[in-house]
């Protein structure tokens, strides 16, 4: 488990190197393979909205949450929780009580998709991870976003599928979402902030364009 962190982080590192404009990206800093791992994850990593039923190996979940919490952090404050739900009643009356708030809160455009049989809130994946952070910590929402980003990149180097999450959220946080979240066991002054959903992957979605002038060097 360490050293596969610790590849990871040495790849990332690698990573860094200044690739000039002749270095393909795929290629450039090399494993022995030929292929850069962390390259190929990030740039095969997906939003996944069709799953398997299966759950992922014990293994599996637990190297990928290890590598979550290796994100860093602001002064190493760690101001996250993270709770990996598999338990499918759980997951199941969530959905319920989602897709219900829905109907009696939402707007047409959400009541036109929850119209749709094959709707589901969470792609039926098996497992949804909620990530919590600290109100008090004024980096906690960064923080939060490399936790997430580090377990979506681990999942993807095992070819595990997840989608960030963050409509179903706003109902956890909301009054009604109360009795569920007080099966989180999350320490005081957290909230629930975004989740995750993973499983095996039952589709294979094309890349979505990306803004390459988002991107620019100063010389
Ligand atoms: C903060 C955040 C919240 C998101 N919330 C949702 C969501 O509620 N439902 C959903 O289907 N996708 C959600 N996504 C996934 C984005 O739609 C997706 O990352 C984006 O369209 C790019 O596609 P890609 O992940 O396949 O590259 C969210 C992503 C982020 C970063």
């Amino acid at each position: 488990m360490r050293n596969l962190c610790a590849y990871a982080l040495i790849c990332a590192a690698l990573m860094s190197c200044n690739c000039n404009s002749k270095c393909d990206q795929n290629k450039c800093c090399q494993g022995g393979d030929g292929k850069n791992a962390v390259v190929e994850a990030i740039m095969s990593r997906r939003s996944i909205r069709e799953y398997k039923p299966e759950q992922i190996k014990p293994e599996e979940l637990q190297t990928i949450l290890e590598c979550g919490i290796n994100a860093p952090s602001a002064m190493n404050r760690q101001p996250w929780a993270v709770r990996a739900i598999q338990r499918k009643s759980l997951l199941d009356s969530m959905c319920n009580a989602f897709v219900e708030h829905i109907k009696q809160n939402a707007d047409e455009r959400m009541l036109k998709r929850i119209s749709d049989p094959s709707y589901h809130p969470l792609f039926g994946a098996p497992k949804f991870i909620i990530v919590a952070a600290d109100t008090a910590n004024k980096y906690a929402l960064n923080d939060r976003g490399m936790l997430i980003q580090t377990i979506q990149l681990a999942a993807e180097s095992m070819d595990i599928g997840t989608c960030t999450i963050g409509s179903f959220m706003d109902y956890l946080r909301s009054p009604e979402g109360e009795r569920f979240r007080q099966q989180l066991n999350l320490p005081e002054g957290y909230a629930i902030d975004l989740g995750i959903t993973m499983g095996y992957k039952a589709q294979r979605p094309e890349a979505k364009p990306r803004d390459k002038a988002k991107a620019q060097v100063i010389e």
